[in-house]
């Protein structure tokens, strides 16, 4: 069994942190969400990897290279454009062979990994697995519909009026036949090559596909709630360790890592919490359910529930909390005269101040 790895995309569709880097590259307790994926590929049995990427290719080989780091052979295949995830399943098409497959999605986070799913698929050989969550708006995602035995009998990619609340988890597990159906696709309404409509095509064509309905689903929505809420979930379980320097006069409880390189001193640390390599803490607070990504500065301020990412400075500014702080941005106090907010806010920046 092969994986195919979806990390393509153009960057166009904006998320808040994602306007010009890759979506799959996003953080989550101060590791790249794609890397999860591959992970749990790895921790499922399966070493070959096909990686589709597009527009943002060189930064997904940086953060990946040959893949050995994860014990996987990573080979790379480019698409022109996001011509939609059946497109990326065409081109792979040599790449993959005869071989069965999982296509993961590169801005999907499942907990609790694949390792179930594969091996429910070797047993049980359908022509297709996919894997289904409950959602409250099911209308951005692909929604299946099941019969009274729980069989699925219909899909739709966004629909307008949904049949029902499960959603697609972007995760699939496919045999060889999926290349006839995908093969016989047509565009679809946003221009794409729909794998939603292929996996309908081996329905209709008398192909068995298998659901399986999970919990603990995560994809990059843009909605920092959930993301402030899988950052807490992975750091709930993450191991204490400190490699960086903490002076005496610094207390660290519960869960917390400090990264090589990273320095604390005069501050608390209430864990679960994550400082990054080359981080500087200096007479802070951080609460619980709080990462703060490499070459960072807090300075005299307080932060909880938050998310920091690589090379942002918090200095001298009291309470944050539930915040999510992108790279190299700059948080510190406005001069006393004249009273006012001082703010330099990119393109879907949200601020909330207190009056
Ligand atoms: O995340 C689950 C959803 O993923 C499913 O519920 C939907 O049925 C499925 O169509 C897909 O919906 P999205 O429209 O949200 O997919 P998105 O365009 O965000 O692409 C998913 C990943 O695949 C992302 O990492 C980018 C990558 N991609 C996407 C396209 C369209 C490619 O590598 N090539 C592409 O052509």
């Amino acid at each position: 069994m092969k994986a195919l790895v979806l990390a393509g995309g153009s960057g166009s569709r904006l998320r808040p942190i994602t306007h010009t880097s890759a979506k799959q590259l996003v953080p989550v307790a101060n590791k790249p969400v794609l890397f999860y994926g591959l992970e749990a590929i790895r921790d499922a049995g399966i070493r070959e990897v096909g990686i589709v990427v597009g527009d943002t290719a060189a930064e997904i080989q940086d953060a990946v290279g040959d893949g050995s780091r994860f014990g996987l052979q990573v080979t790379y295949l480019p698409q022109d454009a996001p011509r939609g995830l059946a497109h990326a399943v065409l081109i792979a098409r040599e790449y993959l062979g005869d071989d069965d497959f999982v296509m993961y999605l590169g801005d999907n986070f499942v907990v609790g990994g694949i390792d179930g799913i594969v091996r429910r698929f070797r047993q049980e050989r359908p022509d297709a697995q996919i894997m289904l969550t409950r959602v409250s708006d099911p209308r951005a995602f692909g929604v299946a519909e099941l019969d009274g035995d729980g069989r699925v009998v219909g899909l739709e990619e966004k629909p307008e009026h949904p049949k029902s609340d499960l959603a697609l988890v972007g995760v699939y597990i496919f045999g060889p036949r999926v290349h006839d159906a995908v093969a016989r696709l047509k565009p679809s309404w946003r221009d794409e090559l729909e794998i939603t409509d292929a996996i309908q095509g081996l329905i209709d064509t008398g192909g068995r596909v298998e659901s399986t309905v999970i919990s603990g689903y995560w994809k990059d929505t843009g909605n920092v709630t959930d993301m402030l809420e899988v950052n807490r979930l992975v750091l709930e379980d993450v191991e204490p360790s400190v490699a960086g320097a903490v002076d005496a006069s610094s207390e660290l409880i519960g869960r917390v890592v400090v990264e090589a390189g990273a320095t604390v001193a005069g501050s608390r640390i209430v864990g679960p919490v994550i400082v990054g390599a080359g981080t500087v803490v200096r007479d802070s607070y951080l609460g619980p359910f709080t990462s703060i990504g490499r070459d960072c500065r807090v300075i005299d301020s307080e932060i909880e529930y938050s998310i920091v990412l690589r090379g942002a400075s918090i200095d001298g500014v009291g309470r944050i909390e539930a915040s999510l702080i992108g790279r190299e941005a700059e948080v510190t106090p406005a001069p006393n005269v004249p009273r006012a907010h001082r703010l330099v806010l990119g393109d879907h920046s949200k601020v909330q101040i207190r009056q």
